[in-house]
């Protein structure tokens, strides 16, 4: 059996590829600190070492005899890396040094790495291909840019294969309900608009009515976690075939506004939710959508999710 080593796998995106990777047949190890990452979303089937990305010693020993390593412990809070650099400089860039570095070390050639949008910063064209100028406006989008350079340059100088994947906007929960930990303190919209469903939060304020869309609000492509997840395992399976190190856009093509994805939630949970409309948040585009025919050519990766409404349900179900 191919063995995987999840870094990050009891988090959001990280349990979805598990649960993937696990029903692909791979014999899977997670390796996470639980920091935002919760147990009740560690599968049983799938070896469990706690651990942090920063202590070398631990992650060196859990890379021993694994064929491949996926990449996903890293902190994503785009407001917080801006405020606090020094933390993410640790976490994201060295911690993921750590990781490169005990690849190396134990002969791990093969890693599939959690990217972002965030490294394109302004779109000066749409939909955003691969091709598309590489100019983070945050620091949390540095961090993911940089990480990617040091595997291009690894994989120049070392027999080590990389696939990064650069997800635009992550919503929804697994569908069969095998993932039941929400998570927690996200300061992303559905997230948020989960919140104010619930009462967690008093109201959901929306930011900026005046951008030059179709309803005034700003415009995302919003991905299903699952369809991020299948991506994984087809970017592992490309790699241990021999395939090109790359890296890729992961999206749907297709861009919803806030107005919309309020209008479809209020549909699913069957109430208004109690809105604010508030000025701009600094550093955002009006619209953002990818084009993902690098993965569906390299990968054969295609989304099965594209109904906006079928995707909140399943984040609301995780509220029942
Ligand atoms: C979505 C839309 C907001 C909160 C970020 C990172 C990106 C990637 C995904 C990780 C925007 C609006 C939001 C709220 C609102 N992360 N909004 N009220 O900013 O598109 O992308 O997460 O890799 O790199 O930048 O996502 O969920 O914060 O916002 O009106 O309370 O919802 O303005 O238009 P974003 P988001």
């Amino acid at each position: 059996m191919v063995k995987v080593l999840v870094a990050g796998g009891a988090g959001y995106i990280g349990s979805h590829v598990v649960k993937a990777l696990l029903k692909n047949g791979y014999e899977v190890s997670v390796y996470d600190n639980l920091s935002t990452g919760r147990e009740i979303n560690l599968f049983s089937q799938a070896k469990f070492i706690k651990g942090d990305i920063l202590d070398f010693e631990k992650l060196s020993d859990a890379m021993k005899g694994q064929d491949a390593v996926v990449h996903l412990a890293a902190k994503k809070a785009v407001g917080e890396s801006m405020e606090n650099p020094a933390l993410y400089a640790q976490n994201n860039m060295i911690g993921s040094l750590n990781i490169l570095n005990a690849m190396l070390k134990n002969n791990v050639r093969h890693i599939v790495f959690s990217s972002s949008a965030a490294v394109y910063g302004m779109p000066e064209y749409l939909p955003i291909d691969e091709k598309h100028p590489l100019k983070p406006i945050n620091f949390y989008g540095y961090t993911k840019l940089d990480i990617e350079r040091y595997m291009e340059w690894y994989a120049k100088l070392k027999d080590f294969h990389y696939m990064a994947l650069r997800y635009f906007n992550a919503v929804g929960y697994d569908a069969e309900g095998s993932i039941r930990g929400r998570e927690i303190g996200s300061q992303n919209l559905l997230p948020i608009i989960m919140d104010a469903a619930t009462g967690r939060r008093e109201k959901l304020c929306v930011f900026g009515t005046d951008y030059d869309t179709r309803d005034g609000t700003c415009v995302r492509d919003y991905i299903h976690v699952t369809d991020l997840a299948k991506a994984h395992v087809l970017a592992i399976e490309h790699l241990l075939k021999g395939g090109v190190s790359d890296s890729l856009n992961l999206g749907t093509g297709q861009g919803t506004t806030v107005k919309e994805i309020i209008a479809a939630t209020e549909k699913v949970i069957g109430k208004k939710l109690k809105v604010e409309y508030v000025g701009r948040r600094s550093g955002d585009p009006a619209v953002l959508t990818a084009s993902s025919a690098k993965a569906k050519e390299m990968l054969g990766w295609v989304p099965k999710y594209t109904n906006i409404e079928e995707i909140i349900r399943t984040t609301w179900a995780l509220e029942q």
